[in-house]
């Protein structure tokens, strides 16, 4: 029984999350994968922050230094926006490494070129952490509804935004309070105008489209809205009518095309997403057979976005490329 080198590229939120999971669930993939996972490596960009790794890890800013470990076979890549993240993925397939990204800025752009180069070289490729956090979305409409026609998708898909409603509604907070509890919790992204703004869940609606209905509407034409103009009078407003406003991202064939938006919805307690709360993601699919699921769960921070990364390795490891959700 052998063991598989693995590299961390970043340390934040997620990297760290990846690194104690790998850690905390060392037998159960052992069982999952007949050897012990081990990261050997972690590579960052501030060489002088202080890293929590044990001493034969290998913590460092040069990419090549990583591809060069001999053995090297699995690459997790939790680091932030498209470059470097895009080139170093490419890199690590070309050198026969398995990726496990959840970098969704990155993937929603080019993922279908990563998953066309994996498919080249023999490798897998799992981005269930760039979509919905721990929730196993995408893993499920590519296993699990390949034969149902899919008219529609409708989600939440940024946990920052939800969390940051439900805080303003159930605690009456101001927005700028709400927004710092779900930075301090590691919800919302360095720079949390992708969140507030609506561009991440832009990008995971994206990301859904090209898995859902093998392409993706006009990016110039999608409607993105966030919740950063939504006042607090606003969601008392809205309670007081009964109504909750969430931020849905949706997504729906209309004639030959694909339509989208992501924007601020009012919507009435009967509706799948009204009952979403604090950090949840959840995703609705109509389906020609199913009718309509929802499937809803954490969607950010660090051990629900680490189970996804995780799950991705036991679910795609050994058995590629059949594996790789195209
Ligand atoms: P953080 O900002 O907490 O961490 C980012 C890490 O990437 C840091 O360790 C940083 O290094 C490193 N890094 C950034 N740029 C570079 C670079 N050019 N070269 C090398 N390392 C770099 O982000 P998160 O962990 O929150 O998120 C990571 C990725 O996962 C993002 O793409 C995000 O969108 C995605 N994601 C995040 C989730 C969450 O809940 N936070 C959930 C799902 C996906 P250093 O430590 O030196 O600053
Ligand atoms: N910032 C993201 C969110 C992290 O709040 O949903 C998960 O992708």
């Amino acid at each position: 029984m052998g063991t598989i080198k693995a590299a961390l590229l970043g340390f934040g939120t997620v990297g760290q999350g990846v690194y104690e999971a790998v850690r905390s669930h060392r037998q159960q993939l052992k069982a999952r994968l007949g050897a012990e996972v081990e990261i050997v490596a972690v590579l960052i960009k501030n060489p002088y922050k202080k890293r929590d790794v044990g001493r034969s890890v290998l913590v460092t800013t040069d990419f090549e230094e990583i591809l060069a470990i001999p053995g090297l076979e699995v690459v997790f890549e939790a680091i932030v926006g498209e470059e470097p993240g895009f080139s170093y993925c490419m890199k690590a397939i070309e050198k026969g490494c398995h990726v496990i990204t959840a970098n969704k800025v990155m993937f929603a752009k080019y993922g279908e070129i990563l998953l066309e180069h994996a498919k080249a070289h023999g490798v897998y490729v799992g981005y269930e952490a760039t979509t919905a956090g721990g929730v196993p979305v995408i893993r499920t409409i590519a296993h699990q509804l390949q034969v149902n026609d899919i008219q529609r998708v409708q989600a939440i898909l940024n946990g920052t935004s939800n969390f940051i409603l439900t805080e303003m509604r159930e605690k009456h907070l101001p927005f700028e309070e709400a927004l710092a509890i779900a930075q301090q919790h590691g919800y919302a992204e360095a720079d949390p105008g992708n969140d507030i703004e609506g561009k991440d869940a832009f990008c995971k609606l994206m990301i859904l489209s090209r898995l859902v209905f093998g392409g993706q509407p006009d990016w110039k034409e999608v409607e993105v809205e966030g919740i950063n103009a939504l006042t607090l009078a606003d969601v008392e407003k809205a309670e007081k009518k009964g109504l909750r406003y969430k931020h849905i991202a949706d997504v729906y064939r209309y004639g030959d095309t694909l339509k989208a938006s992501v924007k601020p919805v009012l919507v009435p307690p009967e509706h799948a997403l009204y009952a979403i709360e604090g950090v949840n993601n959840a995703v609705t699919i109509y389906g020609s057979l199913i009718g309509k699921i929802t499937l809803a769960g954490p969607g950010a921070g660090k051990f629900p976005t680490a189970s996804a990364m995780i799950e991705d390795l036991a679910g795609g490891y050994r058995r590629i490329p059949q594996m790789n959700a195209i």
